[in-house]
């Protein structure tokens, strides 16, 4: 009361411009003061809006949840055989193996099987083993499935998104949702599956700029529309960017964020120190023989190694829609590339073999269910323009890498994955690391590769989320 009426008294003895200015002032250094206090501590990232239908808009659509079944007919397969019977191949250079793309001899032998033995009937009956559905989001079908324990006896049902990444799509999950879905033990996962606006079923953006936090938020209004307060989530490759941006847009709905790749860059003086004296010091700088062992020697794995590898990466974030079109009349091309990725991002040295490791890992029909989305949607060009949409600007002058994310998270880090991310440097944006696991094998396509593998570390993580939550 004292305080209050002395400032009354000083106030009153000032004039009107003096007072102005000291209004204006103050107001400035209280706006750098309070700049100054959140500036590092900014929790959420701001979750927007947005509209992505054709033409003029927003228009509000409508917001049933609408069944859908994926559908082929006659007509398509023949289409895509007589495609195949055009294809012109190359001859590979003499024992160029994988160095050189994907060897067009053992291509053949695929294509052999795609066309002789691979049933698309059949797949789409496996496809079509969960209920699928698509639902109006910012003027686009988003399309998901949704998958629920069918007996959950006493057990606690927690629900779970997962987010696939390029090239892969919602495929690659059905040989773990089941291990999510049916087991015994004290928690079970419901599980929601979505394409990524642009991938498979899912309808393509029709305007620029659509990047990891649009699809982010779409994802948050399609759990939402669902009913869903709280969730799980998890996701690799741009799986892994959409479900940090959705832990960054709606901390308070997200329980927890389990990732099998952790988009986190190496930069600032901390990490150089970290790769020049790590590998000697690797204490000194919070390393463990395991991520020296992954990480070692620095520019041959993570420099070089990536270069070799992502020069696809630089052509979809420049001219997505030139590189696409050959792709998309193709089924033969559009095969080659995705399933050249299968091969090298299962292992590197899968660059070393007469066929690229391909049938080690994965089944060809498994593959090519997964080429046939692409191919009979028509989406290779729409799933490409993400990198351009994503890659505008640098990754590390957006909001949402430099914004630190709070929720509980797990990662499980394969040793094939593409670069590897120590402890150390993953808690430089995930503040509350709740599990993280040297994965005994495995690489990029971690959920359609060690499907078991995943689903024990997922389930290690949420179950020590839970307990601390009810501790
Ligand atoms: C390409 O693959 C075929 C079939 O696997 C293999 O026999 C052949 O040696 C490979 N070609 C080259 C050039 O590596
Ligand atoms: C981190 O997450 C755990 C749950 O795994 C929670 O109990 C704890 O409060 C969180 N810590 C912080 C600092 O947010």
């Amino acid at each position: 009361m004292e305080t209050i009426k002395s400032i009354q008294q000083v106030v009153s003895s000032l004039d009107r411009p003096k007072l102005q200015l000291l209004a204006v002032s103050s107001a400035g250094l209280g706006g750098i003061l309070v700049y100054l206090a959140l500036r590092k501590k900014v929790r959420k990232i701001p979750i927007g809006d947005g509209w992505w239908g054709a033409g003029k808009g927003p228009v509000t659509g409508d917001k049933t949840i609408r069944p859908f079944q994926v559908e082929t007919s006659e007509e398509e397969i023949q289409d895509l055989h007589s495609r195949i019977d055009q294809t012109r191949y190359t001859e590979p250079l003499e024992d160029c193996r994988f160095h050189y793309g994907f060897n067009s001899t053992y291509l053949q032998r695929v294509v052999n099987y795609w066309k002789n033995d691979f049933d698309w009937e059949k797949q789409v009956r496996v496809l079509n083993k969960y209920p699928h559905f698509k639902t109006n989001i910012e003027g686009l079908d988003v399309h998901f499935i949704h998958v629920r324990p069918s007996n959950p006896a006493g057990q606690k049902v927690l629900p779970l998104m997962l987010v696939h990444g390029w090239p892969g799509s919602f495929f690659e999950f059905y040989r773990i949702l089941p291990m999510l879905t049916e087991t015994e033990g004290d928690v079970v996962f419901e599980v929601i599956c979505p394409s990524i606006p642009g991938y498979g079923y899912s309808e393509a953006p029709h305007k620029q700029g659509f990047n990891s936090m649009d699809a982010a938020r779409v994802f948050l209004k399609l759990m939402e529309r669902l009913g869903f307060q709280e969730f799980y989530l998890q996701g690799g490759d741009w799986g892994s960017l959409i479900t940090t941006n959705m832990a960054q847009m709606k901390p308070e709905c997200v329980r927890g964020l389990h990732l099998n790749m952790a988009f986190v860059m190496a930069q600032g003086l901390g990490i150089l120190l970290s790769l020049i004296i790590g590998r000697y010091l690797p204490f000194l700088v919070g390393f463990t023989r395991e991520d020296v062992r992954r990480i070692f020697p620095f520019m041959e794995r993570n420099v070089y190694e990536i270069l070799r590898e992502s020069g696809y990466m630089h052509i979809q974030a420049t001219k997505p829609d030139t590189a696409g079109c050959g792709l998309n009349n193709s089924p033969v091309g559009l095969a080659a590339y995705i399933l050249e990725k299968f091969s090298t991002w299962a292992d590197f040295k899968n660059r070393d073999l007469e066929d690229g490791g391909l049938e080690r890992k994965f089944s060809l029909d498994d593959l090519l269910t997964n080429v046939m989305i692409y191919w009979t949607t028509g989406t290779i060009i729409p799933s490409m323009r993400f990198y351009k949409e994503n890659l505008k600007s640098s990754l590390q002058k957006r909001v949402d890498y430099k914004t630190p994310v709070y929720v509980p998270m797990g990662l499980a880090a394969f040793p094939n994955e593409l670069t590897h991310c120590p402890q150390t440097w993953a808690r430089k944006k995930f503040k509350n690391i709740t599990t993280y696991s040297y994965m005994p094998r495995g690489g990029h396509f971690a959920a359609f590769e060690e499907p078991e593998l995943l689903a024990q570390d997922v389930f290690q993580f949420v179950r020590k989320v839970e307990s601390k939550r009810s501790a």
